[in-house]
Parts: C-alpha cells; structure tokens; sequence
C-alpha cells in the first residue's frame, strides 16, 4: 500500500463539509444504548438499528465514512448486501474499531490501557478484505486526583503507535484517539494541560514507530471543564482553548482532526465544532466523528416503534449530519 493511497483515504475522510459517523461500539456498549430505550440487545436488532443508520437517504452529502464494530461489518442489509459494500456503492467510507478496550492498568489504580494489539495484523488483513479502509482505536486518559500519570500517557501513546504501524502496512489509515474524559471535577485549564501532555506523548510516539502522518487521522477530545466541576465554559472559550491545544501539539501534516462527542449534548458538540472552523484558517480540515451527538435523537425515536418509525429516525440521522457537516465548514446557524 502506498502512502498516497493511505493519504488519499485520509483526505476523502475530511473532505469538506463532511465527518464521520462512529457506529462501533462493542456488543457491551449497545447493550447498554438499548437498555437506556428498551430495545432488546438481540442480534437481529442490532443489524436492524445499524441498517437503518447506514441506509439513510443521502446520508454521504455530510457523511465520509463510518466506523462499524466487527460483527456490523459482518452483516448485510434486510436484502442481503454486505454493509460495506453497501457503503462503498454510496459513497460512505467503510472504517472498522480494532481495539479491544480499556483494561485496568497494573501498578496504577484508576489508570486503564487500550489492549488488542496482540494478533493484530492477521486482523487487519481479514478487514481490509472484508472492505475496511480505515480503522480506529480508542485509549482512555482519567482526570483525577495524582493522574493521569506519565505511565499511563505513555503506554497508551505506545498502543496507539504500534497500532497505527501495523494499520498503514495493512493498507488502512489508522484514526488514533487518545480521549482525555470528560468525567471529573477538574477545571478547563486542567483539561487543556493533560490533552497538551497527552498529545505530545502521542505524536513523539507515532514519529518513534515511523508513522506516517500523511495517511494518519487523530479523533481529538474537546478540552472542557470536568462535567462535575460547576464549571460553565462559553462555546468560544472551549474552541480557543481546544484551538490552542491542537496547534502546540499536532503536526501540520496531518490530513485532518475529527472530534468525538464524549457525552456533551447534541448542540454543544456541534456549536463547539462550528465555533472553531469560524475562528479559522485552521492547520488541518477540523470535522467530526461523533457516536452519540449523531445518534441519541434516533436511537431515541427508533425505541417507541422499531417497525413504524425508521424513517423518521433516519431524518433525525440526516438532520444531525447536515448541521454537523455544517459546524465542519463554520456555517452551521442554530434553529431558532
Ligand atoms: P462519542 O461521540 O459518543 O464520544 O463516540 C465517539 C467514539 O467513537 C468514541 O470512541
């Protein structure tokens, strides 16, 4: 695989106006999306749901790409066609989680490191033949009292590197995510000195495994005040701080940054999002690659009926990814 190939992946995945919707999470995690409406974690509702997402009318006007768990990009539509080559015929960028999750991390209470990296590029290879083009991993950064520690930074920013490695020789261009959670009673400027630390780590690591930031994409964490902090922070001050943050620490060369959601509302990932590409030019193309903030409004209104009310979730699903594929430009104007 070239990198040309790697970074032309990486470009359609930031394309302008568009982002990416993260459909991933593990059968663990829907499980407890769904007991939150009352859907039933079966098989069959999970392909139904995944469908319904992925099928939505011209979801690839604002939409790049999706990154699907392993058992999605298994599946096919209710008519038989395998998801991703339903993506691909509809311009939608098939993307695959490959991480295994957080573990607690030996020797530091209330610290975790992503694991999966054993086995790994016999992995890749099957994905990128089952339609892959770009993967995803997750490692969690805590704020808490005496962490993070400086073990825990750099053993997840070691993960991330040799995942990222093994991705570019598989052919797929690795979306690193180092998310600083949200969670906590620590202040902004807290926020902000942890994510400074903790992408420093990252990119000395991914430089150090000979990653290519060319054909490489970060899904950042917005630097905000701990949500059990009391603190209020203004759409402008999270985006000049999270602005700031990103330009001390991430190479120009990078193709691009999408942000997750991590638990802020609807509007406040998208108002984030708008307020930073309106305080641009920025370095990189800055979109989103949200889970939730793209999702909850149609998981939501799927529950009270999962026969009648799939199109009307999939215009939910529609209206997020235009008002987010919107903030990606700056253009986003909040409904009156
Ligand atoms: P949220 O936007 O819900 O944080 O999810 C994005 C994601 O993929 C986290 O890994």
């Amino acid at each position: 695989m070239s990198i040309e190939q790697l970074a032309e992946t990486a470009l359609a995945m930031v394309a302008p106006g568009k982002g990416i919707i993260a459909i991933d999470e593990s059968t663990g995690t829907i499980a407890k999306r769904f007991a939150g409406v009352g859907v039933e974690n079966t098989e069959e509702n999970r392909r139904a749901y995944r469908e319904l997402l992925l099928t939505t009318p011209k979801l690839s006007d604002y939409i790049s790409g999706a990154i699907l768990f392993d058992e999605t990009l298994r599946q096919s539509t209710k008519d038989g066609v395998p998801f991703a080559k339903y993506m691909a015929d509809n311009g939608i960028i098939p993307g695959i989680k490959v991480d295994k999750g957080a573990q607690a991390l030996a020797g530091c209470p209330g610290e975790l490191v992503t694991e999966g990296l054993d086995g790994l590029r016999a992995r890749l290879e099957e994905y990128y033949k089952l339609g892959a083009r770009f993967a995803k991993w997750r490692a969690v950064i805590n704020i808490g009292e005496d962490i993070p520690s400086g073990t825990c930074i750099d053993a997840n920013a070691h993960a991330l590197a040799r995942y990222a490695a093994l991705c570019q020789e598989q052919g797929l261009v690795p979306m690193v995510e180092p998310e600083v959670i949200m969670d906590g009673s620590h202040d902004i400027d807290t926020c902000y000195e942890v994510t400074e630390v903790t992408l420093r780590s990252l990119f000395a690591s991914l430089y150090e495994h000979n990653v290519m930031l060319e054909g490489t994409i970060l899904k950042a964490s917005m630097v905000l005040p701990g949500t059990t902090s009391g603190d209020d922070a203004s759409v402008e001050e999270v985006a000049a701080a999270t602005l700031q943050c990103l330009k001390s620490t991430v190479p120009a060369t990078l193709p691009g940054i999408v942000f997750l959601s991590g638990g802020q509302s609807d509007e406040a990932a998208t108002a984030h999002l708008d307020m930073m590409n309106r305080m641009g030019p920025n370095p990189w193309p800055l979109s989103f690659s949200y889970g939730r903030a793209m999702q909850q409004a149609a998981l939501k209104l799927w529950s009270q009926d999962i026969a009648a009310n799939v199109a009307a979730a999939q215009k939910t699903v529609f209206e997020r990814a235009r008002d987010n594929g919107l903030a990606a430009l700056g253009e986003w104007v909040k409904a009156a």
